[in-house]
């Protein structure tokens, strides 16, 4: 028997042990010597009422109070902020994550960001986050801890690559905002995670040795530009949404730890993006108390119970009673932490989370228990279910999130296959569970489970499923239906030695099912799909001469198998959450046709990609971790077009079953001559300057279904600034605008897109503002990154 206490312990233990591989360290590097002043909160952009409720809740707590408002907490959810009964304050609950409502029962398990930023459909990615905000609310959850702007995806292998949308700023933007809108509307808070430069797993916090030898962690150092137009850019579009929290994330940002950052918090965060709601640490990122509450950490977690306390069991924080302390001696002004109170009040009373807001679910300590192998002892509670029909969007968005990739001689859809086909270790029901167990490390979860489908990613972003469809059981039901034979084979070591003794006849079409693990907490270390995947498709495709491959993956893959020409086609399904196989039989059978597009770049070579995350091997140095983004801008499709590298499937690349064809493109002015740089004297708002999202130019066309079928397609729109008047280091071309249109056989729709100054500006390092350049900037569409249909160049300002 275990009690509760213990359960809470051994999991924040085994949470610990997970996600912080070291001692917090009170060594940190700074390279500001003038650290940006501390931002107050306004209420600015919409809160304003709820800047007066906070104010009169603030004005009712007394110190200790209001240091427990900005602490973490023991309680039954992953983060949480203590009651203050006398006040009828019930506490907030945090939960994970961006993809599921992590460690509960009877929740849905939705497509990965990855897969909902391959829809290329706003409304949908809309829709997962409504419904996933709904679970978190009727589970009694304040705040779903997503959505993912970093990882952007820097790196191809990157473990938490899934959790996120896209390698590209401006599509992974669109994903935030749509995210936080649908959190905001069930009536949770957005958590935007994780704030900035989280680009790899490998030592992204710091490790302690033995003998007390402190490791910081990896520091990502970003150039000021960079730093706007890729990796800041989409955290933009979350403040501008109104993102009520921001996480900041386990590493170093140019030397000085995230969460106490005081140029990216209170400078660029609160300052320049005009952000009003609170920052949040990650688990354990917490450094340090006064520095980090001065540099605008607004909350640490989980907050009780910090790295050196576990064993003495003293429950010491970096906040909590030190942060008392610091109040009481002046090192942290009581208007700061006042502050911190009320950034974390707003929000709450912005989304009238003080009326009605549902109980915390009571299974949840029994959830956890059965997680780590214990029981607390008394009878278990079941699950509250919140699931409603969310099956539908969620099978829905698993079908518009596959990208088709190749379709030699339409062998999709299939017509009426009699004797079907199906292969590899990714097809069947799992064999181990229904949830990735972790036991305490995630080194177990390095290459995820043999036998069974993967349909989503491992670490805190995954979750625990109470229903998954495999596509073997989905090709099975449809088979059944349309009297067709299955025969399979799962192992992928027997497919391997190319033992198909067990087939005959030979299928009239052979479907394989590929996966690839990722998980928080480890970069993945092959481009190749896992479990001897390249063996796998070259045995089945030289059986069967009428092959199709389904991958399943958490990011960029190579395929050395994708020009066999038994290979007839290939399917990119992510993770596509728990209805994988009726999504994937929808797609195969023609039910759905896919509209699906890639929102990163996959390669021909490995070689392609060449910026590998920084692993060092032996390391002694205390600071020796430095991951420097040298190459600025170029990352995925801006890289491969900079070098002129030809990949094997392009960026924004995606097949139909039917033809688009685009025409009439034109590109007009809105504004004559607008100033190069958007207007200071402007109140900030949540976003940044105002002007920076006013109208500019405007763009049209008219894209035609020319084939046979209905269908969708995504048109998208680039934009090529005048490389002749922007500082060197400028991509070639970038994206700017897109639109999902659903067209029936020999429609057409006009498109129309509004590109805003940010859209066509650069980021002036030294002037520190957005620039418009001058000369002729070249705005093209087309059906991907390299299959550009339509060009014009309009003159903003002239030379
Ligand atoms: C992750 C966060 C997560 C937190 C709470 C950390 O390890 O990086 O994304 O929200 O744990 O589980």
């Amino acid at each position: 028997m275990v009690l509760l206490s213990n359960v809470i312990a051994f999991f924040i233990r085994n949470h610990l042990l997970t996600v912080v591989e070291g001692r917090a360290s009170s060594q940190s590097h700074s390279i500001n010597n003038n650290p940006p002043a501390i931002s107050y909160s306004t209420g600015t952009g919409g809160w304003e009422h709820a800047l007066v409720k906070a104010n009169a809740f603030i004005a009712r707590l007394n110190l200790t109070e209001k240091v427990s408002m900005v602490t973490g907490d023991n309680g039954p959810c992953i983060g949480n902020i203590a009651p203050i009964e006398r006040l009828g304050f019930s506490g907030i609950c945090m939960s994970d994550g961006p993809t599921a409502f992590n460690r509960a029962d009877l929740v849905s398990i939705f497509p990965a960001g990855l897969t909902a930023a391959a829809s290329w459909d706003r409304d949908l990615i809309y829709q997962r986050a409504l419904a996933l905000g709904s679970e978190f609310r009727a589970k009694g959850s304040h705040v779903g801890l997503g959505p993912v702007g970093g990882p952007l995806g820097r790196h191809p292998l990157g473990g938490r690559n899934w959790e996120g949308f896209s390698a590209d700023p401006y599509l992974t933007g669109v994903a935030m905002a749509s995210s936080v809108r649908g959190f905001h509307d069930a009536g949770v808070q957005s958590c935007s995670k994780h704030f900035i430069g989280n680009e790899q797993e490998t030592q992204r916090s710091n490790t302690v040795f033995a003998d007390g030898t402190n490791i910081e962690a990896v520091s990502s150092n970003i150039d000021d530009r960079t730093l706007h137009e890729l990796y800041l850019w989409p955290f933009a579009d979350a403040v501008k949404a109104g993102t009520t929290s921001i996480m900041c994330s386990y590493n170093r940002v140019n030397q000085t730890y995230a969460c106490e950052n005081s140029e990216l918090l209170n400078g660029i965060l609160k300052k320049e993006l005009g952000f009003q709601g609170y920052v949040v640490s990650d688990w354990f990122a917490t450094h340090s108390g006064v520095k980090s509450a001065n540099a605008g950490l607004d909350m640490t977690m989980p907050g009780t119970i910090d790295v050196e306390s576990l064993s003495a069991g003293t429950g010491l924080s970096y906040f909590g009673a030190n942060l008392t302390t610091a109040v009481n001696n002046g090192s942290v002004p009581m208007t700061r932490l006042d502050d911190m109170v009320r950034r974390i009040m707003m929000p709450y009373y912005f989304l009238g989370q003080d009326k009605n807001f549902p109980t915390t679910d009571p299974s949840a300590m029994h959830v956890l228990a059965a997680q780590y192998g214990a029981s607390l002892g008394v009878p278990e509670i079941p699950a509250r279910d919140v699931r409603k029909d969310h099956a539908k969007i969620i099978r829905k968005l698993g079908a518009a999130g596959t990208v088709l990739l190749k379709n030699l001689n339409s062998t999709l859809p299939l017509k009426s296959p009699k004797n079907i086909g199906v292969f590899g270790n990714d097809a069947p029901d799992p064999t181990d569970g229904l949830t990735i167990i972790s036991d305490g490390s995630f080194e177990s979860e390095t290459y995820g489970y043999d036998i069974g489908t993967l349909d989503v990613g491992g670490g805190s972003g995954t979750g625990r499923h109470s229903s998954l469809i495999s596509p073997l059981s989905a090709i099975k039901s449809k088979a059944q239906e349309i009297g067709a034979r299955v025969q399979y084979i799962t192992s992928n070591s027997r497919l391997a030695s190319n033992d198909f003794r067990s087939i005959f006849p030979t299928p009239d079409v052979c479907i394989v099912f590929l996966k690839t693990f990722a998980s928080e907490g480890r970069d993945r270390t092959s481009f190749e799909n896992d479990w001897n995947s390249t063996a796998v498709v070259n045995n089945v495709a030289r059986k069967c001469p009428n092959t199709i491959v389904v991958t399943h993956s958490g990011g960029v893959n190579t395929m050395p198998w994708a020009k066999n020409p038994n290979v007839k086609a290939i399917l990119a399904a992510h993770y596509p959450g728990q209805e994988s196989g009726n999504s994937i039989v929808d797609i195969l059978w023609g039910d759905v046709n896919p509209s699906g597009k890639l929102p990163y770049t996959i390669s021909e070579h490995e070689s392609d990609y060449d910026i590998p995350v920084t692993n060092l091997s032996s390391v002694t140095a205390v600071d020796e971790w430095q991951a420097d983004f040298t190459e600025g801008l170029m990352i995925d499709y801006r890289h491969f077009d900079s070098k002129n590298i030809t990949p094997l499937y392009e960026f924004g690349y995606g097949l139909s079953y039917t033809t688009f064809s685009l025409s009439s493109f034109s590109v007009s002015k809105l504004v004559k001559n607008p100033p190069a740089i958007p207007d200071a004297s402007k109140a900030i708002l949540p976003g940044g300057n105002p002007d920076l999202y006013s109208p500019l130019l405007t763009a049209s066309t008219k894209v035609s279904n020319t084939g046979s079928l209905a269908g969708s397609t995504v048109v998208q729109l680039y934009i090529s600034l005048p490389q002749d008047s922007v500082p060197a280091g400028t991509p070639l071309r970038v994206l700017r605008g897109f639109e999902k249109v659903a067209l029936k056989p020999g429609e057409s729709k006009d498109v129309k897109f509004t590109l805003t100054r940010r859209d066509v500006s650069y980021w002036d390092v030294i002037a520190q503002t957005w620039r418009i350049p001058r000369g002729e900037i070249k705005v093209s569409v087309g059906f991907s990154s390299r299959d550009l249909k339509g060009e014009g160049s309009v003159t903003v300002l002239s030379k």
